[in-house]
């Protein structure tokens, strides 16, 4: 028996103009958590000191999309697990904003946050959400081992299967062996993958062992979005029975 499939649907994805209708929606449609990616906007600048160029990386991704305003709005529409992904620098910024809108899970790259990682699980622990920590393709996964199994530890890990910034985007199926190596370490922890997620996708995600599965225009853009999350869901149980 392993740890319970959720299908979180990517927000992203969604009409924003009608996101309490769309949040009801996929919660209709058989969705278990509403993914909701929290960007900070442009990501590279350059300055010119005595001729010489300094590039600086000023922001996470090069998206801007919503924040914690957004989260107490639709906070106010639905009860819904809301799994929310910071794609941002600094993440410490947003756990009193986001723990005071009503997020429910918090889950910070730890590209960013080498050097505070304990201080920041503490803090979301403290505003009563969950911690998780993700990581971006290009991250060796022995780099989330202290987290997992740290005093104050995640509870979740979220491994990008995409470079995070937009949805559409071509799943990677190299970050497979991530997922692999994590659900053995850890039979017991909620691997989450995002990016690229839909019914051709699926399999190999839940064969390697993920159990939450975020999916952004493989739902939105079906003409079924419950066949989807249904497919999904069977996909991950199918696996389960065998472990
Ligand atoms: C990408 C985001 C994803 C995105 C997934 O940076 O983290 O959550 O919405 O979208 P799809 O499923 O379309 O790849
Ligand atoms: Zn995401």
């Amino acid at each position: 028996m392993g740890v319970a499939a959720k299908i979180a649907p990517s927000m992203l994805s969604s009409d924003f103009a009608n996101l309490a209708s769309e949040a009801q929606r996929m919660l209709d449609c058989g969705a278990d958590w509403l993914h909701m990616d929290i960007m900070d906007g442009a990501q590279l600048d350059g300055l010119l000191f005595d001729n010489v160029v300094a590039i600086l990386l000023l922001h996470f991704v090069p998206n801007l999309t919503i924040g914690a305003p957004v989260i107490e709005s639709l906070r106010k529409h639905t009860k819904a697990y809301l799994d929310c992904h910071l794609m941002v620098t600094n993440p410490l910024d947003y756990v009193e904003p986001l723990g005071k809108a009503g997020a429910s899970g918090f889950t910070f790259h730890v590209e960013v946050s080498r050097d505070n990682w304990g201080e920041l699980v503490q803090r979301i622990k403290s505003k009563g959400m969950r911690p998780g920590v993700s990581l971006k393709p290009g991250t060796p996964i022995e780099e989330v081992y202290p987290l997992v199994e740290g005093e104050y530890p995640v509870e979740m890990v979220l491994v990008m299967t995409v470079e995070p910034g937009f949805g559409g985007q071509k799943f990677m199926p190299e970050t497979m062996d991530k997922v692999r190596a994590l659900r053995k370490k850890y039979p017991s922890l909620d691997i989450e993958v995002d990016g690229g997620l839909g019914p051709s996708t699926i399999d190999m995600a839940a064969s390697a062992g993920a159990n939450c599965i975020v999916a952004g225009s493989s739902v939105f853009g079906a003409p079924d979005s419950a066949q989807v999350i249904s497919l999904m869901r069977k996909s991950v149980e199918e696996v389960q029975k065998n472990y």
